[in-house]
């Protein structure tokens, strides 16, 4: 399958020299027999996502999904839209939950760039789109992500001691190498006062995503859950595979995932522009505790120190063996490092669980109080 893969990114290069990084990501992910054809995530694939990790993801988010809702005035049914939304695990968690709460249901909408995946979610309560520019307009609603921006295609800008330069994907040697070009002077102004040596990954489709998402949404909010920094550099390139870092990223494309650190900044400013207003940036672990992670842990424990009185100790050990591995979604070496990025169409309210805690982002010309 990877060297389906890789005679296209052989031939387009043959045919048109050098192509983007971007270009290459396109082919290696989601081209014929790329990597995101085929399921990607979860214990048989090649690394976990938090809606893997444990159910208290998606009930907390629920919890935070219906806050949103609240203060976006919305009626039942409340229109939610994921993008990336892979095998539907988080979608099927949440619809799950939404209807045993049974005050708000959810009118759900699928987003998927992969055609396997888009088969596993059709058999879903939900509606399912290939591409955020076919979905239709949307009045009052909430769109999100898990782990979808790092994944977008970008373009790589280097400093170099004699000015900005691109790094592109060629071939040498019957290798995938890269090469670096004379950089367009509209990008070269990405590369700012960056020291030699360093770069940055230009998130030009996920730029495209907003504006896709800016020009559907008329009053809502967005919130995007990725790796990445509150400000400049997002992080370096690298790939994932079998459940490890796969660092030689141009060695048999389609076989890893590729992706790097998210530019939360520019993602923020990138939507400010399109006229949405940034209300914050906090780590994954401050925002599951702002919506009660801690006191969900505390009923698992209790629990568990009932059922061992109760000398049913096989459960005992379920509910600490679950408690574990919920705790890497607030631990701050593992996925409790994710951010969570709110973004919201104009004079919506920052909800609560955003406000008890510290929130980062420099968006620059923010039209509100925030970050
Ligand atoms: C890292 S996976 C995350 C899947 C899921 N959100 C989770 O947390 O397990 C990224 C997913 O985004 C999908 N994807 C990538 N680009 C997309 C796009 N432009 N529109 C919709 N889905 C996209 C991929 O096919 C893949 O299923």
């Amino acid at each position: 399958v990877s060297e389906q893969v890789a005679a296209r990114i052989r031939r387009a290069i043959e045919e048109r020299g050098p192509i983007t990084f971007a270009e290459y990501m396109e082919h290696a992910l989601y081209g014929p027999g790329a990597f995101y054809e085929r399921p990607a995530v979860g214990m048989e694939g090649h690394f976990l996502t938090s809606p893997h990790v444990h159910p208290i993801f998606a009930e907390l988010l629920l919890r935070a999904l219906v806050s949103l809702g609240d203060a976006l005035g919305a009626t039942d049914p409340l229109s939610v839209v994921e993008v990336g939304a892979g095998d539907g695990t988080l979608a099927r968690e949440l619809l799950q939950l939404a209807g045993d709460r049974g005050d708000r249901r959810l009118d759900y909408i699928a987003v998927e760039r992969s055609a396997t995946a888009r088969a596993r979610l059709s058999e879903l309560n939900l509606r399912v789109a290939a591409h955020v520019r076919d979905l239709p307009p949307m009045d009052r609603g909430i769109v999100f992500a898990n782990e979808l921006l790092d994944n977008l295609p970008f373009r790589r800008i280097r400093a170099t001691a004699t000015g900005p330069i691109e790094v592109r994907v060629d071939v040498a040697g019957g290798r995938f190498v890269e090469v670096e070009v004379p950089c367009d002077p509209e990008l070269a102004r990405w590369a700012g006062d960056l020291p030699a040596a360093q770069e940055v990954a230009l998130p030009i489709d996920a730029f495209e995503l907003l504006d896709s998402v800016a020009g559907s949404l008329a009053s809502g909010y967005v919130l995007l859950i990725d790796y990445g920094e509150a400000t400049g550099l997002g992080g370096e390139v690298h790939g994932y595979r079998d459940h490890r870092p796969w660092d030689d990223v141009l060695r048999e494309p389609g076989s890893a995932d590729i992706t790097t650190g998210v530019d939360f900044r520019a993602i923020a400013r990138h939507a400010v522009s399109r006229g949405l207003a940034s209300l914050g940036l906090v780590t994954q672990r401050d925002a599951l505790l702002s919506l009660g992670y801690a006191e969900w842990d505390r009923d698992q424990r209790e629990r568990q120190v009932r059922m061992l009185g109760d000398a049913s100790g096989a459960r005992a050990a379920r509910i600490w063996e679950g408690r574990g591995r919920a705790s890497l979604l607030v631990d701050p070496a593992q996925l409790g490092s994710l951010r969570w990025l709110l973004l919201a169409t104009e004079a919506l309210p920052r909800p609560k669980w955003l406000s008890t805690v510290q929130t980062s982002v420099d968006s620059g010309t923010s039209r509100r109080s925030q970050v």
